[in-house]
């Protein structure tokens, strides 16, 4: 039974694992907590802050398997409320390298019709960060291509308070009577208000939990975990995720129509 938690990734010599999905049942909505990039480093010998900079380069394969796969939106986890508790060092790092990300690829991706969009409390990043997000959101705002949402200095509870502060303001204000407030204005009021909720949560590095990624909108997902770190997970692990979600029989509290 606990083998079965995490995923294995067939390694295939005559199909390739992309020509197995059925594209008519893809997850609308994938999110992945790429976690495991100091751990990845730490094996090696290495200092964290080379795990965090291979694992841009996994981004930037794995957007790419999105891309081919045609899904609506990818949803990534790069930076949570928590993770502030961690060296200075380490945080700075990391600011500067989700700039230089954004710098080197944002022409790429804007080609490649990607809607980039930044889900958190982005006005306490770095002003130069800050001011990058924005454009790049200006900039692909009409692309109709892949959603790609990046959470940074995100929190999910944060963000559902943030979503009751704004609904409870409308009430105060006689804008919305509280027997009105429904399930759809909260979700409306998320950072990610309009989009699907999330049919797939990748994990990698073995851990098993959320990190207060995507509470409300994961509230039915399936989950995909696997022992590989963030910088070794490559598209096969990406596309044998997405053909393991095919397997599963999801029931939303109904009954199987198996
Ligand atoms: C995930 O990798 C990246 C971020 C949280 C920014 P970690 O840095 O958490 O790597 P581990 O979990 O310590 O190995
Ligand atoms: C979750 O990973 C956050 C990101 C991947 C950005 P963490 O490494 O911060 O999570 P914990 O601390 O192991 O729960
Ligand atoms: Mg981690």
């Amino acid at each position: 039974m606990w083998k079965k938690i995490f995923g294995t990734v067939k390694k295939e010599t005559s199909t390739d694992l992309y020509d197995q999905i059925d594209q008519k049942r893809l997850p609308a909505h994938i999110a992945i907590i790429m976690d495991g990039n100091g751990r990845w480093a730490q094996n090696k010998g290495l200092m964290r802050t080379f795990g965090h900079k291979a694992g841009v380069d996994t981004l930037k394969k794995i957007l790419k398997a999105a891309i081919k796969l045609n899904v609506k939106v990818l949803t990534v986890y790069a930076f949570s409320t928590e993770n502030w508790k961690r060296p200075h060092k380490e945080v700075d790092f990391l600011m500067a390298l989700f700039a230089e990300y954004l710098e080197r690829e944002i022409n790429e991706m804007d080609e490649d019709n990607v809607k980039i969009q930044f889900l958190g409390r982005l006005d306490e990043l770095p002003t130069t960060l800050y001011g990058q997000i924005e454009n790049a959101q200006t900039r692909t705002k009409s692309n109709t291509g892949v959603q790609f949402n990046v959470a940074v200095n995100y929190g999910s509870r944060d963000e559902i308070t943030r979503s009751v502060k704004i609904i409870a303001q409308k009430v105060l204000d006689q804008k919305l009577p509280v027997t009105e407030i429904t399930e759809e204005i909260i979700d409306d009021n998320l950072y990610t208000g309009g989009q699907v909720p999330v049919d797939l949560v990748i994990r990698t590095s073995g851990d098993l939990r959320m990190s207060n990624f995507l509470l409300w909108q994961a509230a039915y997902a399936e989950f995909w975990f696997t022992k590989v770190n963030w910088p070794d997970f490559t598209p096969d692990c990406f596309f044998q995720a997405v053909l393991d979600f095919q397997n599963r029989d999801r029931r939303f509290g109904g009954l199987s129509e198996k």
